[in-house]
């Protein structure tokens, strides 16, 4: 495999279909991945994009010239440009859509690889008539309503910037499927996730809030519970993100001197000491799609939690292209028992796993569902 192999356009690389009808499954789940990693509407820090170049290059010729930052560079570069390409777009369209058509004639030993190549062509085919793909260069005021027990609703307006096309990292400039699903389902069942029981001046801290859906969508919530008064902090390492972060708040909150949400910037690999044992709850929503992330979460949680605290933590699942196995890295994060950060003789662990559905109409088209973790010290 070469590095040009990322960005094989689909009218030269994508075999065609009457060949895949006798091709062995392998064939056809290359393919498919290729086009995932082509128009997969999420993208990936540069830290990862070049550690899939140094993979690359360690499995190429050893000829590896050229500096590691020029070639991730150069990769996403093709990548964004063989993106945008209105015929290679159109091409993949048809062949993605005559593969499902054709579904039924593949000659496949095992009946869950038909099922499989036909959830997987979908979930790609959908990504094309996503918002992100097509409308990444506008900005979109989005509007959220989420009933609540007691018959009202929690409304929220967010402001999705638009992607800025060179930084590779401003993926928070929109939001994401997980905090969607997340925001509703905190609404519906406040008290399954304690919202109800906060002490008097709690502190609850969101990781990577992005356009801070779920970090709006509580403090508008938490006020209809209870009449503690908690303090929201929403934090991302983003600068631009910070900034439309804090615009949405003004949004949401326009009449207060001072709002229930505040930001901050904050490294997951780096959390600042004043922090220390602050958090009464902690939120993080789509989070984990890079290979060092998981472990990142992990240890920035130990570092903010209170040992009474809780952190739910929701993984989007992405099973195709360059983040097979990624949403893994969070359980596997917490599975060796000597590695688990300790406080006070207590260890940080997963002590409850739930499975959300993925819903129609909400998150990107690689989006299969999501899992939600409860994390605690036991
Ligand atoms: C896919 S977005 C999800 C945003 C938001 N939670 C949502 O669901 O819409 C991931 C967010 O994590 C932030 N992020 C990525 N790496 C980070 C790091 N090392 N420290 C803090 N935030 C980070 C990004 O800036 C982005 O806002």
């Amino acid at each position: 495999m070469s590095l040009t192999t990322l960005c094989l356009p689909p009218s030269s690389s994508l075999p065609p279909i009457r060949t895949l009808l006798v091709a062995p499954t392998a064939v056809i789940t290359s393919a498919l991945h290729n086009l995932q990693t082509l128009y997969c509407p999420l993208r990936l820090p540069t830290t990862f994009a070049k550690a899939r170049v140094a993979e690359l290059a360690q499995v190429d010729s050893g000829y590896a010239s050229r500096d590691e930052d020029e070639d991730a560079v150069d990769a996403e570069d093709a990548l964004v440009t063989l993106r945008a390409d209105e015929f290679e777009r159109a091409y993949a369209v048809r062949w993605l859509t005559s593969l499902i058509g054709r579904a039924e004639e593949l000659e496949l030993e095992d009946e869950d690889d038909r099922e499989r190549i036909v959830g997987d062509a979908a979930f790609i085919l959908s990504s094309f008539s996503d918002s992100t793909a097509e409308d990444a260069d506008e900005s979109l005021t989005r509007d959220f309503s989420f009933p609540t027990p007691k018959n009202g609703t929690i409304d929220i307006q967010l402001n999705d910037a638009p992607l800025s096309g060179t930084d590779h990292t401003d993926v928070g400039l929109q939001s994401w499927g997980a905090s969607i699903i997340f925001s509703e389902l905190m609404c519906k069942e406040p008290a399954r996730f304690g919202l109800n029981a906060f002490p008097e001046d709690a502190t609850i801290i969101e990781l990577g809030a992005g356009t801070g859906l779920v970090s709006l969508t509580l403090g508008k919530l938490l006020p209809t519970l209870a009449d503690s008064k908690v303090e929201i902090l929403a934090t991302d390492y983003h600068p631009t993100v910070l900034e439309n972060l804090q615009t949405n708040i003004a949004t949401n909150f326009p009449r207060f001197a001072e709002p229930p949400v505040k930001t901050s910037m904050l490294d997951w690999s780096l959390p600042p000491p004043a922090l220390e044992s602050s958090a009464h709850m902690l939120f993080a929503a789509d989070v984990v799609y890079a290979p060092e992330h998981a472990v990142w979460l992990r240890d920035c949680a130990a570092h903010l939690l209170l040992l009474n605290g809780i952190f739910w933590l929701i993984v989007t699942v992405r099973k195709v292209g360059k983040f097979e196995g990624i949403p893994d890295t969070a359980e596997a994060a917490f599975l060796v028992e000597e590695q688990l950060p300790q406080k006070d003789g207590k260890k940080l662990k997963i002590v409850e796993k739930m499975e959300l559905e993925k819903k129609r109409g909400i998150g990107r088209g690689d989006e299969y569902g999501y899992m939600l973790f409860k994390i605690m010290w036991v």
